[in-house]
């Protein structure tokens, strides 16, 4: 939708198109230049190479504008930032926005002149394409404006924020500070000394004060606390980030409304992430822990991993969603060089091959990353510390990986020994280390068949990326393992997990077909 209103002005009919992407709405000028009801084009871009793309190569042009006034030619460049304005005689004319209309004049006259209180809007439009596969299906396909892409990516890059700084909370055993669940209220620090001492007593009623931080001052007490404080905080700006952007798009019609179940249902996931931390941070305060002489009070490992791989899932839906709205905006306006070379190539059987291949390796890749939660939750890091041998041998001895003592849950219930793939730490730590080697060998193993493909440039770059990554995250869980996981290995070797999915995502994502829009 484009929308222009003049107060004070009298400009311009309404100027509508059905096949079209925005309406003009405005009052009509009396001069003899009011001839602005004119045919508005959609996409593509007529000829991205044009000079005035040239000149403003940041300026992404949207639509554009056929018409025959002969103002705004040399004038100030204040047209909407993404429409073109293209004279009838062909002739492109400067690209700008309207939002300071009343600096622009004309060098035949003044047809603009004393309409400063000009609003015009220029809103971001969602639109719907049909596009044809090399098989010959047909499909529609229902494109938001590019603003939207851009959006989903920034949330997404907040997410793998948040992913880090949770990993540095629990690093530093500061997660169980903060003992309450208060949405609204938490948002500040407590500011009065008052307001601190309460919140230490509160937390010295739970088992981890007791048992964890014995005896901690109050100056270390404000420092875990802040690290959680911190986490819940950016979670809830992520949330924030989220509801006022849709609102305003969803509003603007910037997402197309075949598409707004998809981004609330991306919305519903942050809230319930937040639901499921709650859910993980009070498994870690449970009284339990207070019952049970060696009990030593830490979140479940369970939710510990479903906190992190929802975190993972949304950092992936976010991104893809984003990164396949931009790449459609660059395709419709014309952004894309060699676009036809690309396709040909994305279309090739072994290319799409390859592309299953890194679908199933970025899945094994993510499940990777889930059992390296199962390894921090059950603090697994800090047994067998050397690699690849375990005590000596490949694998440690059966009665050890297979204990009977999983057979029994900490009150002494009888459970099945198939809990030693989750509760026993050597068993957790064997699962990781086999998965990780699995998953470095099936990265390389894409590089190795990738870089024969003839890919595009960015497709090249993202394979020789993953294998770099991939064998960056071997190098680093190695570290952390050897070294009795430092923070700083371990944040490390989180942060980079993270990159790893992206990239096998990433690559998952750009290896699609580019089917032709008709
Ligand atoms: C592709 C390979 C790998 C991936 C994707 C991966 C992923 C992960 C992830 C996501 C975590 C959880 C981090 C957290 O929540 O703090 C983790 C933890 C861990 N990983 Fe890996 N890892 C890989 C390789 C390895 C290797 C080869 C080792 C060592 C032999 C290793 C040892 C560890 C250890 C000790 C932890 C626990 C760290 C802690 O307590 O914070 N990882 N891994």
């Amino acid at each position: 939708m484009f929308t222009v209103s003049l107060k004070g002005g009298s400009l311009i009919s309404s100027l509508s198109s059905k096949s079209l992407l925005f309406n003009l709405k405005s009052s009509v000028l009396s001069t003899p230049y009011s001839n602005f009801s004119t045919p508005v084009t959609g996409l593509p871009h007529p000829n991205p190479n044009s000079k005035l793309s040239k000149s403003n190569p940041k300026i992404q042009i949207e639509k554009r504008v056929l018409c025959d006034f002969p103002v705004l030619n040399n004038t100030a460049r204040r047209f909407s930032s993404r429409t073109q304005l293209v004279k009838k005689t062909g002739q492109s004319l400067p690209v700008g926005t309207f939002s300071n209309f009343g600096s622009i004049t004309s060098t035949t006259g003044v047809l603009f002149r004393n309409l400063s209180s000009a609003r015009i809007q220029s809103l971001p439009s969602s639109r719907e394409v049909e596009v044809e596969y090399q098989n010959g299906k047909r499909k529609k396909v229902y494109v938001d404006s590019r603003a939207v892409g851009n959006w989903l990516i920034y949330l997404s890059s907040m997410c793998f924020g948040i992913i880090v700084w949770g990993g540095l909370t629990r690093l530093t055993e500061s997660g169980l500070s903060i003992v309450e669940w208060a949405p609204i209220s938490g948002v500040r620090l407590p500011t009065t000394e008052e307001g601190w001492e309460s919140e230490f007593e509160k937390y010295k009623q739970f088992p981890e004060y007791h048992k964890v931080h014995v005896g901690i001052s109050m100056e270390d007490f404000k420092k875990i606390y802040f690290m959680e404080w911190f986490h819940r905080n950016i979670g809830r700006l992520l949330g924030v980030m989220y509801i006022v952007p849709a609102i305003y798009f969803i509003s603007k019609g910037s997402i197309h409304k075949k598409n707004i179940i998809k981004v609330l249902g991306l919305g519903s996931l942050i809230g319930l992430q937040g639901t499921i931390g709650w859910d993980m941070v009070s498994s870690g305060v449970n009284e339990k822990f207070n019952d049970v002489d060696e009990a030593i009070p830490r979140v479940s490992q369970y939710r510990l991993t479903t906190h992190l791989g929802a975190a993972y899932l949304l950092y992936i839906l976010f991104s893809m969603y984003g990164f396949k709205t931009v790449r459609l905006n660059r395709i419709l306006n014309g952004k894309i060089k060699n676009l036809d070379q690309i396709r040909q190539t994305l279309d090739r059987i072994d290319v799409q091959k390859f592309r299953k291949a890194t679908s199933h390796v970025s899945k094994f890749a993510l499940l990777t990353c889930l059992s390296g939660g199962m390894v921090a939750g059950l603090d697994a890091g800090l047994v067998y510390n050397e690699f690849p041998l375990m005590g000596g041998r490949i694998l440690p001895p059966k009665s050890e990986y297979w204990s009977d003592n999983y057979a029994t849950d900490i009150f002494g219930n009888a459970q099945s020994k198939i809990y030693n793939l989750f509760e026993n730490p050597t068993t957790v730590q064997m699962i990781h280390r086999t998965m990780a080697i699995t998953t470095c060998f099936a990265v390389s193993y894409l590089w190795y068949i990738g870089r024969g493909l003839g890919l595009n440039r960015a497709n090249r770059f993202l394979v020789n990326m993953s294998f770099i990554v991939g064998l960056t995250q071997v190098g680093l869980g190695i570290g952390t393992l050897v070294n009795y996981v430092p923070v700083s290995w371990a944040s490390a070797h989180q942060a980079n997990s993270v990159i790893l999915v992206a990239t096998l995502f990433g690559l998952t994502n750009s290896l699609k077909a580019i089917p032709k829009i008709v």
